[in-house]
């Protein structure tokens, strides 16, 4: 397609709200402070900073590139530039699938807690794990929650581009910032908040292996949007004169103080309650809902406002998995837009139904020859497996088979951008970045756990890689 027929950002600042809108989710808010609670801390944090900092700036930078160098989405930029690759983008609009899979059965808690929280939830503190429980395992509540949380999404993606994502991330996301604010004021004020602090800034090296370092690395891709093929979709969509890279600056950067805000908001309060770090995907709806129950009315406001900053956190970012999807079918099959945006949301609900009853009433129930539920197998194939390879694919894609003048020409807009780093930029992204990837990689992907899902994530990549040119 042109680039007159595609939508398009409509200002610098609705592109970076809906970048970051992406990227901030429930990555940053839901997922970053159990796996820091999961994996002791300060460790954890400082080698996930360092994977921000060492891999995931650049692979943005390099996803904004190939993205805007092409002006196709995910599998159009693979394919338009060398259709070996084609699977790539096929694995990232996979990826999207995959999580849109589970990530709305949890952006149904988040809308179902803000109206728990606002009804009574809160009455009775030492009621409130079990009540999560029962709520996630139980089977119609949790999927209606979901369907609600589902049509949103499609109602801002049908109203594409610039009227639908951009227009709400730029009220939504500075929204969250404000929010997030007000609770990290009150917890930071409460006693024994520096236990918190501490736990989230000492590190303690000696619970650094393997699995955790391919957790850190899966976040950072997870949290950044990145190894899907997201950004390179978003990238398309940005106008010829935008700095590139110091857009991936501020989306990354963004991303990672929402991550830390986050942090700074659960941690000091759990301590100074004398709470469990450790307590899992539950982290958020059962400690914070605890916290804010124990600090009389004023709380329930506070944990309807969390809930309402989870949900918005949530949305922007779900917009955009969405988008992914949808445009592999507007761009590559000549959809249009509404039929896409529903036939991939079809799709969408019935993994998100397998998924939310995988973690109750199919609890029992697990995938023969897999031995996870549905829940667990779309969480770990995307997170643990095709989002670093999907790293991997895209840096070794643009530092291999790119042209380095036209990589150059992309990132600095026909040189009327400087961007001094651009050389170290090239180095990290041909050698350093698929080599580190490669390794944490292999050694995480060795030591999952679930040997069932390992080998169907590898054997899914391995097939599209065959008939990459047929895809
Ligand atoms: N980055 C989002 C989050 O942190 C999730 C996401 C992953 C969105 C991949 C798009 C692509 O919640």
């Amino acid at each position: 397609m042109k680039k007159e027929q595609r939508g398009q950002w409509g200002s610098r600042f609705g592109f970076i709200m809906a970048a970051a809108g992406s990227a901030v989710g429930l990555g940053n808010i839901w997922r970053f402070p159990y796996l820091a609670g999961e994996n002791g801390g300060g460790a954890f944090i400082l080698i996930y900073l360092l994977f921000v900092v060492l891999i995931g700036m650049s692979v943005m930078l390099t996803e904004f590139a190939v993205g805007r160098m092409t002006d196709t989405a995910a599998v159009g930029s693979f394919r338009s530039i060398d259709n070996r690759w084609t699977f790539a983008g096929v694995l990232g609009v996979i990826s999207a699938f995959f999580i849109m899979g589970f990530y709305p059965v949890v952006g149904g808690w988040a809308v179902a807690y803000i109206f728990k929280s606002a009804t009574g939830l809160l009455a009775a503190p030492d009621a409130i794990g079990d009540s999560f429980g029962a709520f996630i395992t139980s089977a119609w509540e949790p999927l209606v929650w979901t369907a609600i949380f589902l049509f949103l999404n499609v109602v801002v993606v049908v109203r594409g581009i610039s009227k639908g994502i951009e227009a709400a991330g730029k009220i939504l996301m500075p929204m969250l910032f404000v929010l997030l604010i007000i609770i990290i004021g009150k917890g930071l004020t409460l006693p024994n908040a520096g236990e918190g602090l501490k736990f989230l800034f000492s590190p303690d090296f000696s619970k650094v292996n393997g699995e955790m370092l391919l957790a850190a690395l899966g976040q950072a891709f997870f949290s950044l949007s990145l190894g899907m093929g997201c950004m390179i979709t978003y990238g398309s969509y940005l106008k010829k004169e935008e700095n590139l890279p110091s857009n991936a600056f501020i989306v990354s950067g963004l991303d990672t103080l929402v991550a830390l805000m986050a942090g700074l908001a659960i941690f000091p309060a759990l301590f100074s309650f004398g709470m469990e770090p450790a307590a899992g995907p539950g982290l958020v709806f059962v400690v914070v809902p605890t916290i804010f129950a124990k600090m009389g009315g004023i709380g329930v406001v506070l944990s309807i406002i969390f809930f309402v900053a989870l949900f918005v956190a949530a949305l922007t970012s779900s917009v955009s998995l969405l988008e992914v999807a949808t445009s592999y079918f507007i761009d590559e099959r000549g959809w249009s837009r509404a039929k896409s945006v529903v036939s991939v949301s079809i799709v969408m609900i019935i993994l998100c139904i397998l998924a939310s009853l995988s973690l109750g009433v199919m609890a029992e129930m697990p995938i023969p020859l897999l031995g996870v539920g549905t829940f667990d197998l779309l969480d770990i194939l995307t997170d643990k497996i095709f989002l670093a390879i999907g790293g991997v694919l895209v840096t070794v894609f643009a530092g291999w088979f790119v042209k380095k003048e036209d990589l150059e020409r992309e990132v600095t807009n026909n040189g009327e951008v400087s961007f001094g780093l651009f050389n170290v930029w090239y180095t990290l992204v041909k050698y350093v970045i698929p080599v580190v990837i490669s390794i944490v990689a292999v050694v995480g992907i060795m030591g999952i756990a679930q040997k069932g899902v390992m080998i169907l994530g590898l054997a899914i990549i391995a097939v599209l890689a065959i008939f990459s040119k047929k895809l």
